[in-house]
C-alpha cells in the first residue's frame, strides 16, 4: 500500500492532521506520522518504506533520498523550499513540490503583529505612533507581499515595492503599488518588510547599508529567511544608528547579541512561528496531501521545484 509519512519536527495543528489523513486515506494510501522529533535517525528511520513525504522546514537532504528506497515524492507545505536538497531528489529521481501562497496570509498577518508590537513600543504602556499615514515598503512581491500591501491598505498606509520583475502598471494601480528601487524603498519608508525567498542571489543581501539609508526612526521587518540578513554587518549598523528598529520572526544566529545591544530596539519570536495558524496548517497541509495523491494517481506535477 502507498505510505505518506508526515515528518514535522514543527507539528501542524491537530485538525490539519485530520484533513490530511482523510484525502490520504480516502485515496486508498496509508498516513504515518512523525512529529517533534529531536533526532536526525528518527526521521531516517520513519522514511525507509514510504513512497511520500510531507515536511514543513524540515530538513530534506541526501540521507533521507538514500534511506527512502521507495520513495517518490516530497512535498514542502509551505512556501520556502531551501530546506530541501533538489539536486539529491533529482538524482534519486523524487519530485519535489511546494504549496505556494498556502500559508501567506498567516505570515502577512504576523508581519503587522510585529509591526504594531515595535511601534506601540512593546505595548508597555510608553506613547507609540500609529501605521496609519506610513509608508510600508515590501521587499519581494509574491504572494506574502500582496497579502501585506491589502491589510496595509487598511490601516491607511501607503504602499511602495521592490519585485525583480516589476508588475505591469494596470496592476500596480489596481493593487494601489508605487514601485521603488531597493535602495530607494529603504531610503523612503518608514516600515520596510522583508519577504524575499532565500536564494543564491539574496543571501546576505540585506547588510548595514540599508540600514543607514531609513528614515528617522525607521523599522525593518523580517518575516523572510534570517540568511538572507548579512548578520554582522546589520547589527553594526544598528549600533550607529539608534534610532532604527529590527523585528524579526527568524532569530539570527547572533541573537543573544542583539538582544543585548539593541534592547528594545529589537524583537524576535522565540521559535518561527509566522506559518504557525491552523488556517496555515490546515491550508498548505491539505494541499501537500492532494498534491501526493494528484501526483501517484496521475502524475500531475503542477508545483514541481525540480
Ligand atoms: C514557508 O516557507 O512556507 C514558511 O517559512 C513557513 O515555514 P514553516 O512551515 O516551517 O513554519
Amino acid at each position: 500500500m502507498t505510505k505518506v509519512l508526515i515528518a514535522t519536527e514543527k507539528p501542524f495543528a491537530p485538525v490539519a492532521v485530520d484533513g490530511i489523513r482523510k484525502i490520504v486515506e480516502g485515496a486508498g494510501f496509508e498516513l504515518v506520522l512523525l512529529e517533534k522529533y529531536t533526532e536526525r535517525q528518527q526521521l531516517l528511520d520513519a522514511v525507509k518504506d514510504v513512497d511520500a513525504i510531507i515536511v514543513r522546514s524540515d530538513k530534506v537532504q541526501a540521507d533521507v533520498f538514500e534511506a527512502a528506497k521507495n520513495l517518490k515524492i516530497v512535498v514542502r507545505a509551505g512556501a520556502g523550499y531551501d530546506n530541501v536538497d533538489l539536486e539529491a531528489a533529482t538524482k534519486h529521481n523524487v519530485c519535489v513540490m511546494n504549496t505556494p501562497g498556502q500559508n501567506s496570509n498567516a505570515v502577512a498577518e504576523l508581519a503587522f503583529a510585529l509591526m504594531l508590537a515595535m511601534v506601540r513600543n512593546h505595548f508597555n504602556g510608553k506613547s507609540g505612533s500609529e501605521l496609519k499615514g506610513k509608508k510600508l515598503g515590501i521587499q519581494g512581491f509574491g504572494h506574502i507581499g500582496r497579502c501585506l500591501a491589502k491589510i496595509a491598505h487598511g490601516f491607511g498606509m501607503e504602499v511602495y515595492y521592490n519585485k525583480r520583475h516589476r508588475l505591469d502598471a494596470a496592476e500596480e494601480k489596481e493593487l494601489g503599488l508605487t514601485y521603488c528601487s531597493q535602495e530607494d524603498l529603504f531610503k523612503q519608508c518608514d516600515i520596510v518588510s522583508l519577504n524575499t525567498p532565500k536564494t543564491a542571489e539574496t543571501v546576505k543581501s540585506i547588510n548595514g547599508k540599508y540600514v543607514k539609508m531609513m528614515p528617522q526612526g525607521g523599522l525593518i521587518v523580517n518575516t523572510a529567511r534570517k540568511e538572507i540578513i548579512d548578520e554582522e554587518c546589520f547589527l553594526a549598523a544598528l549600533k550607529e544608528r539608534t534610532d532604527v528598529r529590527y523585528a524579526t520572526d527568524i532569530q539570527p544566529d547572533m541573537h543573544e547579541e542583539y538582544q543585548k545591544e539593541l534592547q528594545d530596539r529589537y524583537l524576535a519570536t522565540a521559535k518561527k512561528m509566522g506559518a504557525q495558524t491552523a488556517e496555515a496548517n490546515i491550508n498548505a497541509g491539505l494541499a501537500a496531501a492532494n498534491q501526493i495523491v494528484g501526483f501517484i494517481k496521475d502524475g500531475c506535477e503542477t508545483f514541481r521545484v525540480n
